[in-house]
């Protein structure tokens, strides 16, 4: 069931909602503002959870003052904004954290103080979908959640218009998006497997088709027709045969000949990552039912792009593979060739996701964007290098690399660029075909950036590992446990950035 989220022109005293939350910037005086009328209000024992808590307002940090029937709702809370006027990113988080602790608290109705700077209306509704997020699809009735949070209400000054019902729908459509991302992940790999992963990402484009969506899926054998040699490797081994999704946007009303500039988003989508031949240790394996995180996060980028309408022209293209042991399975020193025509030795059936990306990433550079980006639960190395928390980017391009710095910092999801080291691609040199598709333990994730390079051509392009927080073992900020959509947000900000540029912001590309 969908949230329903409503603005309207009342304050946290007086709604009569179950719980009501404030955004708290740092430092605030308790004798000034909020602090002091909700004291006056509640009495000495909002003043004391207060000191109890040592609540100062440092970013996400979170206090509860209990009302006891004093105001209309049980449960203040107050949540830290931390220094200076809070961005879109920081209110987002404010209302998810408010969101969750709302849901635990077997809330059925949120009242959300919308902090007075621009974006919030949008931000809070965003922040409300991911944090009240649950997955309980598989749970019979009766161990799922008896109280679910049902209706927000985000709190004005102001009278609410036209314009901020919008907002929050366009919030709510956005958060909405991500959490398909999350569900997509969530789902056992005995349900998502190539063909109902394919299935769901055409889904999405029916359900957008007036918003500009279009889908085409490939199947097995067109796979193999088309000469996608490494996907048909990877995906020969199960036999849930592989497919390749081609998701197409075009703003609804554009005509065919307006020029647009032309994004390509691509993501792995290996429904399950056994290793195949190579086959993984069975502890935490479970795990690798998140090994379409990628795939995942753009087909949601697509629903959350059809909500929006952003001026430019996006393809989101999908390889879609179960990494399985078999009779036909794959193996070690086998050589394919791939979609672009170079030949590829095989040197460990675990590192698969490289292999789809490469057809996929030629098949995108076949399309001539100006811009291309695919991201991936790739390697485990770019969890050691940065932990569970942060995806590694990679790109040739400096002037990319800022523009992307600056759109993750907008969303609020933590990026890092990680180097394409030159002197590594001599690692993936092989005696017997042109290149093999991985080097040693050392550097792992760069040296699959450098494998994943010799197959995007001329276009300017990104590379993003999401494989440390595109699951977590617990809720943080906007994140839920489990599948997180990590990188959603920040594509969506990076589209934006793309088309104002005036200027290519790649014009002076390597790569
Ligand atoms: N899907 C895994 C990477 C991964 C590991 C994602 C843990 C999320 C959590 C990937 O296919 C893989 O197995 N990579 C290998 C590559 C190695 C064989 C070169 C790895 O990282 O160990
Ligand atoms: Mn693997
Ligand atoms: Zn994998």
């Amino acid at each position: 069931m969908s949230l329903k989220i409503t603005v309207s022109k009342t304050n946290a005293l007086k709604l009569s909602s179950d719980v009501v939350a404030v955004g708290i910037v740092q430092g605030a005086s308790s004798r000034k503002g909020f602090l002091r009328d909700l004291i006056k209000k509640v009495g000495k024992s909002a003043a004391k959870a207060l000191r109890l808590a040592e609540f100062s307002g440092k970013p996400g940090e979170l206090c509860e003052v209990h009302t006891a029937g004093r105001i209309k709702a049980d449960l203040v809370l107050l949540v830290g904004l931390g220094e200076g006027p809070p961005t879109a990113a920081v209110v987002r988080r404010y209302a998810a954290i408010a969101a969750r602790r709302a849901q635990t608290a077997r809330a059925s109705s949120l009242g959300l103080t919308l902090p007075a700077v621009e974006g919030a209306v949008r931000a809070c509704a965003e922040g409300a979908v991911l944090g009240a997020y649950r997955f309980e699809k598989f749970r019979t009735e009766e161990s799922r959640a008896k109280h679910n949070l049902e209706r927000v209400t985000l709190m004005s000054d102001e009278r609410a218009g036209n314009t901020e019902r919008h907002q929050a729908q366009l919030g709510q459509r956005v958060g909405e998006a991500v959490t398909r991302a999350r569900d997509l992940i969530n789902t056992p790999p005995n349900e998502l497997y190539p063909a109902t992963l394919a299935q769901y990402a055409a889904d999405v484009a029916a359900a957008c088709k007036a918003d500009g969506v279009s889908a085409k899926v490939f199947n097995h054998n067109q796979i193999k027709k088309m000469g996608m040699g490494l996907l048909d490797a990877v995906g020969r081994g199960s036999v849930k045969g592989p497919r390749f999704v081609h998701m197409k946007y075009r703003p609804s009303g554009s005509g065919r000949n307006e020029s647009l500039k032309r994004l390509v988003f691509v993501g792995k989508g290996i429904t399950f990552d056994t290793g195949g031949i190579c086959i993984k240790p069975g502890a935490g394996m479970d795990d690798m039912k998140g090994d379409m995180g990628g795939a995942a996060n753009v087909i949601a980028l697509m629903a959350a792009v059809a909500a929006t309408q952003p001026q430019a022209e996006i393809h989101v293209l999908v390889a879609c593979a179960e990494n399985m042991p078999d009779g036909l399975a794959y193996r070690p020193g086998d050589i394919f060739t791939s979609y672009q025509g170079k030949t590829v030795e095989i040197i460990n059936t675990d590192a698969e996701g490289r292999l789809v990306l490469a057809d996929a990433l030629h098949y995108g550079a076949e399309l001539k964007p100006d811009f291309m980006l695919d991201n991936a639960t790739l390697t485990g190395a770019a969890m050691v290098a940065l932990g569970e928390r942060v995806s590694a980017y990679y790109t040739g391009n400096e002037a990319l690399a800022a523009t992307f710095k600056a759109a993750a910092k907008r969303a609020g999801e933590a990026m890092w660029e990680m180097p394409l080291v030159e002197g590594l691609r001599d690692k993936l040199k092989s005696e017997w075909a042109d290149v093999k598709h991985m080097g040693d333990r050392w550097g792992g994730s760069i040296t699959a950036a450098l494998f994943l390079r010799e197959f995007v051509g001329d276009v300017p392009w990104i590379h993003v590992d999401v494989a440390g927080p595109s699951m977590s073992d617990k809720a943080y900020d906007i994140y839920s446990k489990g599948g997180t959509g990590a990188g959603v947000l920040t594509y969506l900000e990076l589209i934006n950035s793309l088309i104002a540029a005036e200027t290519d912001p790649a014009a002076d590309a390597d790569n």
